[in-house]
């Protein structure tokens, strides 16, 4: 209850005054201050009231970033499909595409990212041009020529950016999170999908957000490379965003009656122990190419095939605010067991 009292930036006796005039109670300012230490459990309306009056205030997006040095695993497509489902529940949501392969930004855009560019609208003109941030996105359904509108607001990208792996500027690995500010307040998730490598874009990137996911492929090869992408999220961390924090590491194409795969997740799993939690699988399954080679997004395709829920309970619980949705433990601890032995 203190947090979301800071979060309104009042005293504990503006707050008992502000919830005396909403619910028609006379609350003294005693009684507040026994909610906020526990030692009186806080009414279910008093709860519901404060939720409404923080929900109300005006406040920064939060950005997630997907990020993983291997090619191929799913950062894309995460990125993709969970800002779509973001979106759809109703959230302001902003996709910045940092890969110059700029494969989101083709999905988005088809051929409108040849406009987009033309127009100087892309990330490698903010990151190598200046350009602001605002001025580039491509908003929700603006329809460039020759392309598609996006479903949400979209920074896109181009070839180009690549070149940002070879300039020399300081603090340039902060170039994003400074490019992101004047946005931040007009959006409630910021989505950023990262190129397959631990360069520059990536670290900006990892400066720039607040949670990281790691898409995995169940796959032996790839799960060995996890710990690279985990030590440089450890040095963002201390060497130039504090507020980073490990989300989980997402397992993609998994198949669940794959014994290999049962296998590489326990492994997973027991590498990681405390350091990261394992989240709920996304299944292998054939929608996600369907929708892509149709220029569309599974969410939007196939929004109840169980491969596309798994990044729906993602979502929802990323715009709770609650715990992620973890692999289960009967996914994982069988195998365990048996490897134990
Ligand atoms: N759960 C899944 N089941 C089946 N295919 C998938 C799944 N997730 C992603 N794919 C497919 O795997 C391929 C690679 O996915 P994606 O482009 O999202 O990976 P990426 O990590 O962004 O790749 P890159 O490193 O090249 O940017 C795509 O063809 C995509 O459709
Ligand atoms: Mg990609």
């Amino acid at each position: 209850m203190r947090g979301l009292r800071q979060q309104l930036r009042v005293s504990q006796g503006e707050l008992k005054d502000e919830l005396n005039r909403r619910l028609g109670r006379s609350y003294d300012k005693p009684k507040v201050s026994r909610w906020e230490n526990g030692r009186e459990p806080i009414p279910e309306d008093v709860a519901a009231e404060l939720t409404a009056m923080t929900a109300s205030l005006p406040h920064d997006a939060r950005a997630i970033v997907l990020a993983n040095q291997k090619g191929g695993v799913g950062k894309t497509t995460s990125a993709l499909n969970i800002a779509a489902a973001l979106s759809r529940s109703g959230r302001r949501v902003l996709l910045v595409d940092m890969d110059p392969q700029a494969t989101a930004t083709i999905a988005l855009l088809a051929e409108g990212g040849v406009e987009a560019y033309r127009q100087g609208r892309t990330m490698s003109h903010v990151i190598l041009g200046g350009a602001s941030l605002p001025a580039i996105v491509i908003r929700a359904g603006e329809e460039l020529a020759h392309g598609r509108g996006p479903p949400f607001d979209l920074a896109a990208s181009h070839i180009d950016l690549a070149e940002t792996d070879g300039r020399r500027e300081p603090g340039y690995d902060v170039a994003l999170r400074e490019a992101l500010e004047p946005c931040r307040s007009n959006y409630d998730f910021i989505v950023l999908d990262a190129p397959p490598n631990l360069g520059m874009l990536t670290w900006m990137a990892l400066a720039a957000a607040e949670d990281a996911i790691i898409p995995v492929r169940t796959e032996p090869y790839d799960t060995m490379g996890v710990g690279l992408i985990l030590s440089t999220i450890n040095k963002v961390q201390r060497r130039l965003n504090p507020a980073l924090r490990l989300a989980g590491i997402l397992p993609t194409q998994y198949g669940r009656r794959k014994s290999v795969d049962r296998e590489v997740l326990a492994h997973l799993s027991m590498a990681m122990g405390e350091k990261a939690p394992i989240l709920e699988p996304v299944p292998d399954s054939a929608v996600f190419g369907h929708a892509a080679r149709n220029g569309r997004i599974a969410v939007e395709t196939s929004p109840t095939a169980p491969a596309v829920l798994v990044y729906v309970r993602l979502a929802q619980a990323l715009a709770a605010g609650s715990p992620l949705p973890r692999a289960e433990a009967d996914l994982i601890e069988p195998v365990v067991a048996e490897l134990g032995e």
